[in-house]
């Protein structure tokens, strides 16, 4: 039938380029292994600071699978008491424990076909990831009361903004259990680190803000932009998503200015002497150009007021020693070493 033609168009439309905004070689990257990693059935892990996107990723993953017309059940192992997220996880029986008045279905249960996503798995008490490692390997669930197990068919995905390695070093997390999850490990870089997404982003939610209320052309000046690129972002994507409706709600007018930012970001935001274009050219311009144009210089910046200590002016720009030599090299800047030799 036409309808029931729609209906499927319709379902099975997911975009990960809609979702999954950015352009940093490190997100292009983390867009085809989704949909690699979509197709196969393994578990993954996904690593990543608050805010990273770690929810986005793992529900586009099975946005993209062929489990994407089934549940997709998140379980925020953080959120439920210790003592109950066994019985959330795979249900109970009545009488089970005090307050069992019925059965009750869990959230495996609930994702039969589907996907169910544990996040935050690094809170979850170390007898009950014994449990999860079983069902793992053998599908099998046993809900809490009941002496007997059935079948489920539910793709797991992971996710923790902790490092689970070093959990599992001073033994709060399962050794055999982290590396049964991370078949597929994806790490999400901090926006910090990706910094030249930031104005895609901004604009992103800004579309987003216009959407729902037509007519508000909303701009952002052109040293705001610069202010919201150079601070550092402790609570990434989720941070600069709050961070964009609250200006849009105080700014004047419908242009986002310096002086509506919050005094915080502005202090810890260096100001960039780049040049930025007031108005993007008719002829275009080369994005990845001015935006090494702009590392470079904030690059020199750093290293000019730490007086060519590397270190000093990775931890200034928020970024690992390793990334920044990394783009050291790239941007071919030559860094002054303290003792006056000229270093690359
Ligand atoms: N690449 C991205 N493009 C567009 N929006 C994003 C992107 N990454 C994150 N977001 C948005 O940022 C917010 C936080 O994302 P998400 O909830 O997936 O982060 P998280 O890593 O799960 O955070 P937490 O560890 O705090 O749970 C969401 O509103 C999400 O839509
Ligand atoms: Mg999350």
């Amino acid at each position: 039938m036409a309808s029931e033609a729609k209906i499927a168009e319709t379902d099975f439309s997911f975009s990960v380029d809609r979702s999954l905004i950015g352009q940093h070689p490190a997100i292009v990257r983390l867009r085809q292994l989704i949909e690699r990693v979509a197709m196969a059935d393994a578990t993954v892990l996904i690593t990543g600071e608050s805010g990273t996107g770690k929810e986005v990723v793992a529900r586009a993953i099975h946005g993209l699978s062929p489990r994407r017309s089934r549940s997709f059940v998140p379980v925020n192992c953080a959120a439920i008491p210790h003592d109950l997220l066994e019985s959330e996880m795979f249900g109970h029986e009545r009488g089970a424990f005090t307050g069992a008045s019925g059965n009750r279905q869990g959230l495996f249960s609930i994702a039969n076909g589907g996907t169910i996503f544990l996040d935050e798995i690094g809170e979850m008490p170390l007898a009950l990831q014994a449990k999860l490692l079983r069902v793992l390997e053998d599908g099998v669930i046993r809900p809490v009361g009941s002496d007997r197990g059935f079948q489920v068919n539910a793709r797991v995905i992971a996710a923790s903004n902790n490092d689970l390695a070093a959990a599992v070093k001073n033994g709060t997390f399962r050794e055999d259990l982290f590396y049964r999850l991370q078949v597929v490990p994806i790490i999400l870089p901090a926006l910090r680190e990706r910094r030249s997404d930031i104005p895609l982003l901004v604009e992103h939610f800004l579309e987003r803000i216009r959407a729902r209320s037509p007519g508000r052309p909303l701009t952002v000046t052109r040293e705001a932009m610069v202010h919201l690129w150079s601070y550092d972002w402790p609570g990434n994507v989720r941070e600069l998503e709050n961070m964009i409706e609250r200006l849009v709600i105080m700014c004047e007018g419908d242009t986002i200015d310096t002086p509506v930012l919050p005094p915080n970001l502005i202090s810890s935001s260096r100001m960039a002497e780049a040049q930025l274009p007031r108005k993007i050219p008719e002829a275009g311009l080369n994005l990845n150009a001015l935006v090494r144009e702009l590392e470079g210089h904030l690059i020199n910046q750093a290293l000019k007021q730490t007086g060519g200590n590397k270190q000093a002016a990775a931890r200034l720009l928020g970024l690992k020693r390793t990334t920044f030599a990394a783009k050291l090299r790239r941007c071919g800047v030559i860094a002054p070493s303290p003792d006056g030799r000229e270093d690359r």
